[in-house]
């Protein structure tokens, strides 16, 4: 067991029907809680790590926490670099050791996407690490980048499959409805399965067969979290996530990884609250941190267990 690749990790899921979680890391604490809920269910894993989650820890710290849990636990943990926004970034994680990147060119025009993820695609090749983009572009608050609702673009099916051919991608996310963020919808929760199942007939009929497809935003917002967020403090009106049931039902399709990062930050969020209310006097980070832990650890768990589907597949 091992730093890995999520190349293998991919089609193994695929024949399974069911996903490898990536989730975002950013401190001890949250790598801790994802590598010991992987263990406890014997499940692979990603770690993803965004350009502002570089920023803010470094990435000599963060490679040295996702090595230090592959030793403590022996489970398979791929690093990945979340939303690469320019070859540099792809360049500079495959220069760390990150052995997974994602291209995101979602934003530039079609053309100019293919052509800047060739580019990326080309160099990670080259470098022994897979590689994911996009295509389509999803609603919500990523980074800097902040995409409204009338803006986001569901991926074309067609589009898709000239995408994959003329870029060489290892996987594809695609905007089918989920969106980064609390506040995915203001009414009834969708998504466009119909979509999922078309583009990956027609990945299919181009001789791409069981290729993996991606869902980003795909955090349930979970409402205990939510409530014990408000319930200490906090001001969470309106939050809704996916239901756990789609992003089941995603899993057990083609979509081999399903990202989440909102769900471990209401989670910690909600416990160093709780934690803190109920102890005015607590001053050791430990202590909160501590419990915070322990919930987004629980959290990981049942993601593994109710949403991805992936517990025992080691
Ligand atoms: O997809 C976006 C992730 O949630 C990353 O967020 O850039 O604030 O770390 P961040
Ligand atoms: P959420 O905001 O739904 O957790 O999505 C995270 C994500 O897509 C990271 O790439
Ligand atoms: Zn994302």
């Amino acid at each position: 067991m091992a730093l890995v690749s999520t190349k293998e990790m991919f089609a193994k899921a695929f024949e399974g029907k069911y996903a490898i979680g990536q989730f975002n890391i950013g401190n001890l604490e949250v790598v801790q809680a994802i590598a010991r809920a992987g263990k406890a269910q014997n499940s692979a894993l990603i770690m993803g790590v965004s350009s502002s989650a570089l920023k803010y820890a470094g990435p000599q710290f963060l490679m040295g926490m996702v090595k230090a849990a592959v030793e403590e636990t022996g489970i398979d943990i791929a690093v990945h670099l979340d939303h690469g926004a320019d070859f540099e970034i792809v360049k500079a994680c495959i220069g760390y050791g990150f052995k997974s990147v994602m291209f995101d060119g979602s934003h530039y025009g079609y053309e100019e996407n293919v052509k800047k993820t060739k580019e990326a695609v080309d160099y990670a090749h080259a470098n022994g690490v897979s590689i994911e983009a996009e295509l389509g572009v999803l609603a919500g608050v990523e980074d800097d980048v902040n995409v409204a609702a009338e803006h986001a673009t569901y991926t074309d099916p067609d589009q898709a499959v000239d995408f994959v051919q003329r870029t060489g991608i290892d996987s594809l996310a695609i905007a089918i409805g989920t969106s980064h963020g609390a506040y995915k919808f203001k009414g009834e929760a969708k998504l466009d399965f119909d979509r999922l199942e078309t583009i990956t007939k027609k990945l299919e009929a181009a001789g791409l067969k069981n290729f993996p497809i991606v869902l980003h935003g795909a955090s349930a917002v979970d409402p205990h979290s939510v409530e014990v967020c408000n319930k200490y403090g906090g001001k969470l009106d309106g939050a809704k996530g996916i239901p756990t049931e789609m992003l089941r039902k995603a899993a057990s399709m083609a979509v081999c990884k399903i990202n989440m990062d909102t769900d471990l930050r209401l989670a910690m969020t909600a416990y160093i609250r709780k934690h803190l209310a109920e102890n005015p006097s607590a001053f050791d980070p430990r202590g909160y941190m501590g419990a915070a832990r322990e919930y987004i650890q629980q959290v990981v768990e049942g993601k593994i267990k109710d949403v991805l589907g992936s517990a025992n597949s080691l």
